[in-house]
């Protein structure tokens, strides 16, 4: 609990993690499976306003399009979506929900206001029929087998190595994501969906990197951060539910199985303790709504001049 209450100050560090979190982390650092090298330096800002320029100034939202081989020699500038994710909305969205499966959404009540926005990303396929109180109402959204997935965009990613070989990548990704990709991709050509380019995950690591006195865990951010960024990039406000936890903060891992962990809450894998530390000093919300509510508030790149 007390790392919860440094969380919301902005204060953390791994020490505050249990022991059994601080092993794990330990042997991810030791494994350091995708070969992370980091050569940049470190300038921790404190400043919510100089995080948020880092971050739009050194990342930009980069998808596979097909260009680069092997993606290109397999056909894949055919077979990606002609419009690129960017220009998803032709220009951006007004305000957009970013909800995690944390177990702390359960009782949220928060149902209502999620669905209040106009675009809302989920991780994962967490079901939303039963938890309609909780993290949305359904009912504009019926889905039979036929429609699965209209009006709904589906991005993934894969980690890489560090250096980015592509070809290395294809070969022997984590979860083999290229083969239902082309399968999804020819069954439903109207359904847009991406993998994202590995360059712009590691550019988010290196942000995080930079912004942290702790050396971080050589792994990919979560998928959380990562969407995070993506909704700040496509989305004039961004509102984002139980990443960073409230008061109803619970070891329970997502609020539809019986499974507890704080690592899912706290990172074992991913630096998600450092990436949550990052979004809490962009926050422009309350700290009211921050505890009562899980509720980050964060403005899209369109809207800070920098
Ligand atoms: O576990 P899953 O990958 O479905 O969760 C999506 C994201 O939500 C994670 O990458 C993490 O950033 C965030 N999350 C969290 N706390 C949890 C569960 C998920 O912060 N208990």
């Amino acid at each position: 609990k007390s790392v919860i209450h440094n969380l919301w100050r902005g204060e953390v560090s791994a020490t505050m993690l249990s022991p059994r979190l601080q092993k794990a982390m330990k042997d991810y650092m030791s494994a350091n499976k995708h070969r992370v090298a980091y050569g940049g330096r470190r300038r921790v800002r404190q400043n919510g306003q100089e995080v948020l320029c880092e971050l739009k100034r050194h990342a930009r939202v980069r998808v596979l399009d097909g260009t680069e081989p092997p993606f290109s020699r397999l056909g894949w500038n055919k077979l990606v979506p002609a419009q690129p994710l960017e220009q998803l909305n032709g220009a951006s969205f007004r305000t957009c929900a970013v909800v995690t499966s944390a177990g702390a959404i359960l009782n949220s009540s928060l149902g209502k206001e999620i669905d209040s926005h106009e675009a809302v990303l989920r991780f994962n396929a967490a079901p939303t029929g039963g938890y309609e109180n909780d993290i949305l109402a359904t009912p504009k959204h019926h889905f039979n087998t036929s429609s699965l997935y209209k009006d709904i965009t589906l991005v993934a990613w894969d980690p890489a190595p560090y250096t980015v070989n592509l070809h290395k990548w294809y070969k022997s990704p984590d979860y083999n994501l290229f083969t239902p990709y082309v399968e999804h991709r020819l069954h439903y050509p109207k359904q847009p969906f991406y993998i994202l380019h590995p360059k712009f995950i590691w550019q988010l690591w290196d942000i995080i990197q930079a912004n942290t006195q702790e050396n971080i865990q050589p792994n990919p951010p979560s998928s959380g951060f990562i969407g995070i960024f993506l909704m700040m990039a496509l989305c004039e406000e961004v509102h984002v539910y139980e990443y960073i936890p409230s008061l109803r903060q619970t070891d329970l891992c997502h609020y539809h199985e019986q499974y507890y962990d704080a690592a899912c809450t706290l990172g074992a894998y991913h630096p998600l303790l450092y990436e949550k530390m990052l979004i809490q000093r962009m926050n422009i919300g309350s700290q009211q709504d921050l505890k009562r509510k899980g509720k980050v508030t964060l403005p899209g790149f369109s809207t800070v001049n920098c």
